[in-house]
């Protein structure tokens, strides 16, 4: 059987969570992680510190820490989470143009090493970073994928779960559209043991779900006061590096480039996607109302927007 490989760039708290949770799950044969030459031995500290830890968990993945590129040379899967994460009020949008500039240098470093892999972007404004990674990377659409479906729609399950008191295990949640303010929960589609929400909780108590939703980095961000979450978005970033390395092909909402799918052009959007071995392997096309359409049509400009402030 081939081995597979995952490099993940930037060793902070999403990166090293997300290494930690790779190694564990033993989703790959190896992980590579890097962070920029500044921070000196800290990837590999983290790395020798996880390699570490195999013994009492019963774990083999090799993991190699390192500020330099050649050791991530053959990656199956590329995860981009190297940026600046927010602050107490800011947006993700105010880290647009600094992120922009990180995400485009590590891209062009990754591809380098690495022309075949499928890119995983997780750093912010995520939606505006994955079409600088699809820029810069030159690789087809199907291989950049944005993470930030499986997070917003993990905390909607967990608030759905608290509302009604049930397992989260049989709650599933759709939130589509840009990873913003804008972003768009679909009750319809957010099932408890199969049954739509709209069937099981009042309209006030689904608002107040949806907006906490919505908040649901900014809470986090609040409660922490310095950086931002990084539990919930490793733990959503391995489930589809899972995916795609198994080819197990789950269904989630991920950020893709559109090209005319729900009327929408030219930008990444959150949308419902098949992820295997190719990475996207299509897209879902959800039968809409024309609230939650123009829902994600407002969001899908928010995006657009924002891409056009990219210097
Ligand atoms: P962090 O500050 O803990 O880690 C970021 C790491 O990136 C640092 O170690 C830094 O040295 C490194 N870095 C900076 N420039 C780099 C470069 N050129 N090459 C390699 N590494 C570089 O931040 P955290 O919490 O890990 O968040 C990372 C990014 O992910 C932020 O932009 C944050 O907003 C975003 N994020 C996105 C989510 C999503 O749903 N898409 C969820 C959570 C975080
Ligand atoms: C989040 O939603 C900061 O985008 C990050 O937690």
């Amino acid at each position: 059987m081939a081995r597979t490989k995952v490099t993940v760039i930037g060793a902070g708290n999403v990166g090293a969570t997300l290494v930690q949770r790779l190694a564990e799950m033993e989703a790959a044969n190896e992980v590579v992680v890097v962070d920029i030459p500044a921070t000196e031995g800290m990837p590999a500290g983290k790395a020798l510190d996880l390699l570490e830890s195999g013994p009492v968990l019963g774990y083999d993945t090799k993991i190699t820490g390192t500020t330099s590129y050649e050791p991530t040379a053959g990656s199956d899967i590329v995860v981009i989470t190297a940026g600046i994460p927010r602050k107490p009020g800011m947006s993700r949008d105010d880290l647009l143009n600094t992120n922009a500039k990180i995400v485009a240098s590590c891209t062009e470093s990754v591809v380098k090493f690495s022309p075949n892999c499928i890119l995983i972007i997780v750093s912010n404004p995520l939606d505006a970073m994955c079409q600088v990674a699809l820029k810069t990377s030159r690789f087809p659409k199907h291989r950049v994928i944005g993470m930030a479906g499986v997070l917003d729609s993990a905390r909607m399950r967990w608030f759905i779960a608290e509302a009604l008191d049930v397992s989260m295990e049989s709650v599933h949640a759709m939130v589509l559209g840009g990873h913003g303010d804008t972003m768009v929960p679909l009750p319809r589609f957010s099932t408890v043991g199969g049954i739509a929400i709209t069937e099981l909780l009042s309209k006030e108590k689904i608002e107040a779900i949806n907006q906490r939703t919505r908040d649901g980095g900014a809470e986090i961000v609040k409660l922490l006061k310095t950086g931002s979450a990084y539990y919930a978005p490793s733990a959503s970033a391995a489930e589809m590096v899972e995916s795609i390395l198994k080819d197990k092909r789950k269904l989630l909402p991920c950020a893709a480039l559109l090209e005319g799918e729900y009327g929408i052009d030219g930008v990444f959007v959150g949308v419902p996607c098949k992820l295997g071995a190719r990475g996207i392997e299509s897209i879902v096309q959800l039968n809409l109302t024309v609230e939650e359409r123009a829902a994600l049509l407002k969001s899908a400009g928010a995006v657009k927007e924002l891409v056009g402030a990219l210097k």
